[in-house]
């Protein structure tokens, strides 16, 4: 049971709505657009952003204006731009746009790794080392996605065994810090625990995000469950944008303004200005025609409507 006596004093938030959020809509999302919405999480307080992906264009189609989007940004200083390369060809196609941080992405799921990546965890490992090293040469920051560290939408229940093992092969190649990610939504508070001590074997707390679909309700929860072990970064999504396009059924990231009332209201502390943020919640969320998928977002919009 949490006792909520030690939690961290303060919270990074890493917003991937951008990439995670925007890469499985399937309405054409101009550049300009994901250009603004970039702008305003910077205007609210975000410190760290997942922009885009250098994927195939005939995978994720969403993605391939990844150029034009991190061209067409103005940078803020002190805030770290990161993009998701799955192999060399993907980081030198990131490389003319300089980002802050790369992302490698695998799965403890063997199905998971084939659907998503095309390959096996072996192979993936194979081409993310690298990728990694050629990072790291650049002076680009790593970090490593884990997919599917509770449940995968293809194998069910994941041990955290798995968990261990993959991460024991990320921190092999030199991933500087790692996601812990549910990507399918189906973890609960003690699940996710143990995906996280798994990760621990391997990387310390300071290096562990949590990363949470909010497919069956319980990303906020898990949340707490994390902030209980003393992880203090996570990815959210603005407007709860997202899901990924080879897990079909899964919704997207936890919304961001959930976390951050979540967090403020026990005195943690984000940097983020939550009407600001929503701000930016009700722009992406009018340019996609629907409200936004927070609950936290909805309730101020409607509150500001009544008054
Ligand atoms: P592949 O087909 O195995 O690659 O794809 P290949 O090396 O055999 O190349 C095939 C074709 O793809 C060639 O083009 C390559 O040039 C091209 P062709 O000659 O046929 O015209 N290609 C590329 N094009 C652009 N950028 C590249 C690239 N690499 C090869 N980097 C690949 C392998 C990984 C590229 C493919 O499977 C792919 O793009 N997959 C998409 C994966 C993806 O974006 N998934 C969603 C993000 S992950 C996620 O959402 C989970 C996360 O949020 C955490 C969580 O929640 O779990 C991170
Ligand atoms: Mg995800």
């Amino acid at each position: 049971m949490t006792t909520l006596q030690n939690l961290p004093p303060r919270v990074r938030l890493i917003d991937v709505g951008p990439r995670d959020g925007l890469q499985n809509e399937k309405q054409p999302v101009p550049a300009a657009v994901k250009v603004e919405l970039v702008h305003r999480l910077q205007a609210a307080g975000l410190r760290e952003i997942e922009v885009t992906s250098y994927v195939s264009p005939k995978w994720v189609p969403q993605m391939a204006d990844n150029h034009a989007v991190m061209q067409g940004i103005t940078r803020q200083s002190g805030v770290r731009y990161s993009v998701l390369t799955p192999n060399l060809k993907g980081f030198e196609a990131a490389l003319a746009d300089k980002p802050d941080e790369i992302v490698v992405f695998g799965a403890a799921s063997e199905a998971f790794s084939q659907k998503n990546i095309n390959c096996s965890i072996a192979e993936s490992i194979e081409r993310f080392a690298p990728v990694v090293e050629a990072a790291l040469v650049a002076g680009i920051a790593v970090r490593g996605a884990m997919s599917c560290t509770v449940g995968c939408p293809y194998e069910g229940d994941i041990a955290p065994e798995r968990v261990a093992y993959l991460a024991g092969l990320m921190r092999g190649i030199g991933v500087q810090r790692v996601d812990v990610a549910d990507t399918i939504g189906v973890g609960t508070p003690r699940r996710v625990q143990a995906a996280i001590a798994a990760t621990l074997q391997h990387f310390d707390v300071d290096h562990i995000s949590g990363h949470f679909h909010d497919t069956y309700g319980q990303a906020l929860s898990n949340t707490l469950a994390a902030l209980d072990m003393g992880v203090w970064n996570f990815q959210s999504s603005v407007a709860g944008l997202g899901g990924c396009p080879y897990a079909k059924g899964a919704t997207g990231n936890v919304a961001t303004e959930d976390v951050v009332y979540l967090l403020h209201g026990m005195g943690i502390d984000t940097g983020i200005d939550l009407e600001a943020l929503v701000d930016a919640s009700a722009y992406i969320s009018d340019f996609l025609g629907r409200k936004p998928n927070s609950r936290v977002a909805v309730a101020m919009l409607n509150k500001r409507a009544q008054s």
